[in-house]
Order: C-alpha cells, then sequence, then structure tokens
C-alpha cells in the first residue's frame, strides 16, 4: 500500500458560510477574539477545484476533509440534496487527482438543533449521529476507504466543558465527563454502521481496505519541574485522562476518563467493552503540554478552580502564533504509546500556525524525522496529515494563526502556496513520487539540498 502524503482541513474552517452550527451562532454573540466570525472563512465552497488542483500540484497522493453535519441536515431529518451533491463533487475531484480521501463524519461543528438538545451528551445522540452517518454511507459511502467518525474528542470535552473555549463554554465537569460517554457511543454507532452498510465499493480506492476510526489529539505531557510531586501526579493523571482515555476505549478497555475530585468517572459503554471498536488510530499531534502546580502568568494557561496551569512553550524559546513551542520528540513519542496498541497509525494532523514561513520547513522536517525513525523501528504508520492544505479559521483565534501550506489573501481569496510548501512536494517527490513511506536519509538528502540552493 501507498504511504499517504496528505495535508488536511475541516468543513467550518474553510467553506465559509456554515450558518446552521454551533459555532457560528456562537461565533454572532462575540466569543472569537477580536469579535470576527468565520463568514466566508476561505470561500471554499467556491473554490474547491483550484484548492484541490493546487493539493495536486504539492504532489499529494491523499487529502483529509470534514462534512458538515449542519449542511446536510439543517433541520432534524431533512436532507440538503445540494449539500449532499456539493461533496459527492468533492470526492469526484479528488478521484479525478487521485488525491485519496479521508472523511471525517464530525469536526467539532454540530447542527443548531442537535446542540440545542443538548449535543452528544443528550441521551438519545447516539441516534440522532447515526442518521446521519448512515445517510452519508447511503449516498456517498462505496466512494470513501478512510473514514474519521470524530475529531479531537477529548478536546471537545475539555474546550466545552472545563476550559471554555468550544461552545457552550461552561463550566461543567459532569457534562465534560457525558460528553465522553456520548462521543463513545456516537463514534461505536458510526463505526458499526459503516461497516454494515458499505456493501460495495467502486472509484479508484475500490480494493483499498475500508478503514473506519477518528483523529485523537495528544500532547505530550511533562511536568514543569521534574522533581515536583504534585508535578509529576498531574503528569500521570494528564497522560491517562487525555491521551489513554480514548484508546482504551476504543479497542474494549474501561476507560479512566476522570479526574478524582475534579471531573467524575465516565460509566462504562457497554457496546463498546470487550472489542475493538476503530480500524487505526489517528494522531493529532503539535506540541508538549507542561503542567506547573499553582501556575501564574503568561506562560501558563488556567481555569478558574484549577489548582494547575498548562503552558505549551519553554521560557525563551521561539513560538507558533499559536504561542506553541517545537517539540518534535513528542510524536515520537506518542506514536510509540500507539504502537501498543497494535493498529495501523496514521499522523492525521501536524502542524504550525506561521504566516512568515520562518518555521514551517523545520518544523514538518523534525517532525517527519520522528516519523521515519519509528517507521524503521517498526511503527505501523501508513501516513502523514499536515494540518492544514490552505490558512483558515482558527476558532477561538480567529484567522490570525495561519496553518497552510498554502496562503490565504483574505481580501480576494487569492492562494499562493508557502516555500515550504515546494520543500514538502521535493520531500514527496523524493519518495517515489509518494509512494514510499518517509526515510531520514532523503528527508535529510533534500532538506540540504533546498537549503544550499536557498543560500
Ligand atoms: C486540531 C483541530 O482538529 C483543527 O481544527 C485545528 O485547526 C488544529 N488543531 C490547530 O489548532
Amino acid at each position: 500500500m501507498k504511504f499517504l502524503w496528505g495535508a488536511a482541513t475541516s468543513s467550518h474552517q474553510i467553506e465559509g458560510y456554515n450558518t446552521k452550527n454551533d459555532w457560528w451562532a456562537w461565533e454572532q454573540a462575540g466569543h472569537i477574539e477580536g469579535s470576527v466570525t468565520s463568514g466566508p472563512a476561505t470561500d471554499h465552497r467556491n473554490r474547491y477545484q483550484e484548492d484541490l488542483r493546487l493539493a495536486k500540484e504539492l504532489g499529494l497522493n491523499a487529502y483529509r476533509f470534514s462534512i458538515e453535519w449542519s449542511r446536510v441536515e439543517p433541520e432534524e431529518g431533512c436532507w440538503d440534496l445540494d449539500a449532499l451533491d456539493w461533496y459527492a463533487e468533492v470526492l469526484a475531484e479528488c478521484e479525478k487527482l487521485k488525491l485519496l480521501p479521508m472523511v471525517t463524519l464530525h469536526h467539532f461543528t454540530s447542527p443548531q438543533w442537535f446542540s440545542a438538545m443538548g449535543d452528544f451528551t443528550a441521551e438519545n445522540a447516539g441516534i440522532k449521529f447515526k442518521n446521519y452517518v448512515k445517510k452519508i454511507v447511503q449516498v456517498l459511502g462505496d466512494r470513501i476507504p478512510l473514514w474519521c467518525t470524530v475529531n479531537e474528542p477529548v478536546i471537545m470535552c475539555v474546550g466545552k466543558y472545563l476550559a471554555g473555549f468550544q461552545p457552550p463554554a461552561i463550566y461543567q465537569p459532569e457534562k465534560c465527563s457525558q460528553l465522553f460517554r456520548g462521543l463513545l457511543k456516537a463514534h461505536v454507532s458510526a463505526y458499526d454502521c459503516i461497516h454494515s452498510e458499505v456493501s460495495h465499493r467502486r472509484g479508484p480506492w475500490r480494493h483499498h481496505p475500508l478503514m473506519v476510526g477518528y483523529a485523537h489529539n495528544m500532547m505530550d505531557f511533562v511536568p514543569a519541574r521534574h522533581w515536583h510531586p504534585m508535578e509529576r501526579l498531574l503528569t500521570f493523571v494528564a497522560r491517562n485522562f487525555y491521551n489513554q482515555s480514548w484508546l482504551d476505549a476504543t479497542t474494549g478497555k474501561r476507560p479512566q476518563f476522570g479526574i478524582a475530585g475534579m471531573v467524575p468517572q465516565v460509566p462504562e459503554v457497554p457496546e463498546a467493552l470487550g472489542r475493538l471498536t476503530t480500524d487505526f488510530v489517528g494522531i493529532n499531534y503539535y506540541s508538549k503540554a507542561i503542567l506547573r502546580w499553582r501556575a501564574r502568568g503568561e506562560q501558563f494557561e488556567t481555569a478558574p478552580g484549577f489548582m494547575f496551569g498548562v503552558g505549551f512553550s519553554d521560557p525563551g524559546e521561539p513560538i507558533s502564533e499559536m504561542g506553541w513551542g517545537f517539540h518534535p520528540s513528542g510524536l515520537g513519542r506518542m506514536i510509540r504509546f500507539v504502537k501498543n496498541y497494535r493498529l495501523p497509525i496514521f499522523i492525521t494532523e501536524n502542524g504550525i500556525a506561521d504566516g512568515a514561513d520562518a518555521f514551517r520547513e523545520d518544523y514538518m522536517f523534525t517532525h517527519l524525522k520522528e516519523v521515519a525513525r519509528e517507521i524503521k523501528a517498526g511503527a505501523d504508520v501508513r501516513g502523514y496529515f499536515y494540518w492544514s492544505l490552505l490558512d483558515n479559521f482558527e476558532w477561538v483565534k480567529g484567522f490570525k494563526p495561519r496553518f497552510g501550506l498554502i496562503a490565504v489573501d483574505y481580501s480576494n481569496f487569492s492562494r499562493v502556496p508557502r516555500p515550504s510548501a515546494e520543500m514538502y512536494r521535493a520531500w514527496i517527490e523524493a519518495h517515489q513520487a509518494g509512494y514510499a513511506p518517509p526515510e531520514e536519509a532523503i528527508l535529510q538528502g533534500v532538506f540540504d539540498k533546498y537549503l544550499k540552493n536557498k543560500k
């Protein structure tokens, strides 16, 4: 099987005017930095052909994108056939360009009607989600080889009900656990639905195994001070809670999702116990997370009621536009951790917000090297998706952070690939035009040559 050299996006961040989801409503209420709203986003709805052509020109052979539930089912039970047609066109374009699609069914945004009933914390949420998944499977399913049911489920739990960076942004630890449980149930029902309903396959990837998984955010948690007992304990708890619980839950084990005295333990989900409910693990990795007991000051983010803070960089080190430092070895560590689950791995996201393109080549180089090393050491990593194909709407941070391989000028929506995109293209080309997985010596050779030519 070919290694997948790809890039990722999500519906709400690029399409524009997704007016029927919970984020849109939250944006109108002024919750985004600078009180901006996603508005036309990158106008991708009108420019998808150009965007996919540019992806192809970068030499990519895979593309991860998401379907916007609120477009497909703007009101409960009402299907928007034009919206479904548009996604069919996107898939057709991928087929034409030989970009293998990995499709995410839920990437942070929910239809407003679904969020009004409690989102995934509602008792019957799994049924509602399954209805939507079934529709997608019926209309588009025979053309999709790789599926992510949900994107970053644990971030959603934390962002919505602990740390306040996703709607409804309310501090409600019991809801945090309920959401984890709801997302797990929804994931399992989507997993089963896709496997049972996709009866035949067509198109260029009909022989590719049908694989259903998710994209799971993982952080390399470290104590701010290695000698500090509370910080060591926090690190242990955070690794369990944040990195491990979802992996356990989707591989048949009882998840340890909960924090004593803070977040109640999740009750078991019988339909997930004792069986595998994922065909691969998708890792979204960006940085380390430094845990500090009784943190104060700018470097650490904390929340009311939290006895600790989380930092994403060391003092004085260069940081991205998100304020995150560079910690490539953490990606290697996450891959080694996931390897224990004996499942295929995709790096479903990895990237840097860097409008000036000053660090991106280095960032990709050092992270891809980690992937190459782990593959050499026996990890079954089957693909790498850079986040993101193009600049986009970065949630609470608005449009400022620029993650794109391709720069977007928001005054006229013109697109220009950044120099680092050329670097990525050269790496892909050097690996048998994207056929082979990353190898350290090849990455290095291309990088050295590129730097020499730059001087
Ligand atoms: C992960 C999320 O899936 C994506 O939507 C977001 O833009 C990136 N992280 C960067 O923060």
